[in-house]
């Protein structure tokens, strides 16, 4: 899978990809991510890439031009199967999405910023827009890196153990149950004895019963989702 993201703050996605399962998913060949400066396709002497709102207030509006010369660009490289916008008024993005977006083979981010895009850029050249949840960034590159993590530890071969994303909470639309590690009993506070019986089918039964009570408990709207 190949990633382009757009943003006028590159140095802002520096870290989040150079690190554990996703740096390893780049140094497999599983996913590239290639982050993109949108200032450097502005035809502006000045690199600009915002404006006044022609309907006035505060804040500036990322302009047409650099964004369109940016996906362009792309676009005569290689087909893209989505080019998203991140943005609180996308749709709210979940694991029955980032499941889809990993069947993708290229797609593009572009990042939001300011008052956001000019409206004709969602209008003729995003094909998804996406939130990550109900409260505004600063900035859509958080978001951005929040996606892109999620469907690229979901590609084939990305996390060691496959089994480990489909036993992920969210995947049933049930939460997953506790875990817990050696020692034993610390201080007192013991491990369920269930787990160190060695009956795998009552253990696999307990993990079950477990996610379906912390999912009634804590998200019971996941279950009403997973009826309709
Ligand atoms: N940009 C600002 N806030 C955002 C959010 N909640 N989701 C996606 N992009 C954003």
């Amino acid at each position: 899978m190949r990633i382009d993201i757009l943003t006028v703050l590159p140095e802002l996605l520096n870290g989040p990809f150079d690190h554990s399962i996703i740096k390893r998913a780049k140094d497999k060949g599983l996913a590239e991510i290639h982050i993109h400066n949108i200032r450097d396709y502005s035809n502006d002497k000045h690199k600009k890439v915002d404006d006044y709102a022609f309907s006035g207030g505060a804040g500036m509006v990322m302009t047409i031009q650099p964004i369109e010369s940016a996906i362009n660009a792309l676009k005569a490289e290689r087909d893209y199967d989505a080019i998203i916008y991140t943005s609180p008024d996308g749709e709210l993005f979940n694991q029955k999405i980032a499941n889809s977006m990993s069947l993708y083979t290229n797609l593009i981010i572009l990042c939001g910023h300011y008052k956001g895009v000019d409206q004709r850029i969602r209008e003729h050249l995003i094909t998804q827009e996406i939130s990550i949840g109900d409260y505004v960034l600063t900035g859509g590159e958080l978001a951005a890196a929040v996606i892109s993590d999620a469907i690229v530890r979901l590609i084939p071969g990305v996390l060691s153990d496959e089994t480990s994303a489909l036993s992920d909470s969210f995947q049933d639309n049930l939460l997953s149950p506790p875990v817990y590690t050696r020692p034993a009993n610390y201080k007192g506070w013991k491990v369920p004895d269930i787990l160190l019986s060695g009956d795998t089918k009552k253990i696999e039964n307990w993990k079950h019963q477990q996610a379906i009570e912390r999912t009634q408990r804590l998200r019971p709207d996941l279950l009403k989702d997973s009826e309709d």
